[in-house]
């Protein structure tokens, strides 16, 4: 296992939070607490943000994304946001398939994939998150849904392609509730992540493929969850709305 074949990706979830001129004094308040990072440093936007965030990340390492994209070029999709949209307006990364987005909009694997298939066509690198509900784990699914929901999610998407992928385990149970999975929990769900890339693509590519943990992940527990050989990065929601905390987790991904 060799974390220096992958990159480091923190990345902020803002969900429904904050208003374009809110979204500009976050990130005036962030860019010289994350300067210098090493690691990739990411924050996903709502839709009507993303100019204000685009045009505030200028010239700093925070790069911006989205928080959901819709399969189809173009058409009479009422409400809905192509991919092509998102890069004509300096759109670099979107999160596809959040357990928010499953739970309480209705996606399903399949509709997880063509969103992947449609942002990466358009050249936008995805975040591509999987996790299992507290029933499911309970159960004993995680690994077999972990494995189904990776797989799926990626049918179709060229190894070249994946080179433009990161997924994010988020177990449902994890996230917003402050109940973070242990260091041990989140290593072994991004194990089971990263073995269903290998399965797909072969080993050698699943260790070059970034795994991020997600949910209740903050400036006090980050270390510890960074420091597992499966986890390189995060997907942070709440924390990334303070950008003092949000920049200890940087700071942490950086060593
Ligand atoms: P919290 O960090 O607020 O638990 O959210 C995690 C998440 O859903 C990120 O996508």
């Amino acid at each position: 296992m060799n974390k220096a074949l992958r990159r480091t990706v923190i990345a902020g979830n803002w969900k429904m939070n904050k208003t374009p001129d809110e979204a500009k004094a976050l990130i005036e308040e962030m860019k010289p607490l994350v300067a210098g990072a090493d690691c990739d440093v990411v924050l996903c936007v709502p839709y009507v943000d993303i100019p204000a965030a685009v045009e505030a990340a200028k010239g700093s390492n925070i790069r911006i994304g989205a928080e959901n994209v819709h399969f189809k070029a173009s058409g009479a999709y009422t409400g809905e946001v192509s991919a092509d949209m998102l890069k004509a307006v300096g759109v670099e990364y979107v999160i596809i398939g959040h357990s928010e987005r499953r739970q309480y909009f209705g996606e399903t694997d399949q509709t997880v994939n063509l969103r992947t298939l449609a942002a990466l066509n358009a050249g936008l690198k995805v975040i591509l998150c999987v996790g299992e509900t507290l029933e499911q784990r309970e159960l004993g699914y995680t690994e077999t849904l972990l494995k189904y929901q990776t797989k799926i999610g990626l049918t179709n998407v060229t190894a070249e392609q994946l080179k433009n992928v990161i997924i994010a385990y988020e177990p449902v149970w994890a996230i917003g509730t402050g109940v973070t999975a242990t260091d041990d929990q989140a290593d072994e769900g991004n194990g089971f992540v990263r073995a269903a890339v290998a399965e797909a693509y072969g080993a050698d590519v699943a260790e070059t493929v970034t795994v991020q943990y997600g949910g209740s992940m903050n400036a006090k527990n980050a270390e510890g969850l960074l420091s597992k050989v499966n986890v390189d990065g995060g997907l942070i929601g709440g924390a990334s709305l303070k950008a003092p905390d949000f920049s200890v987790i940087v700071k942490a991904a950086s060593k």
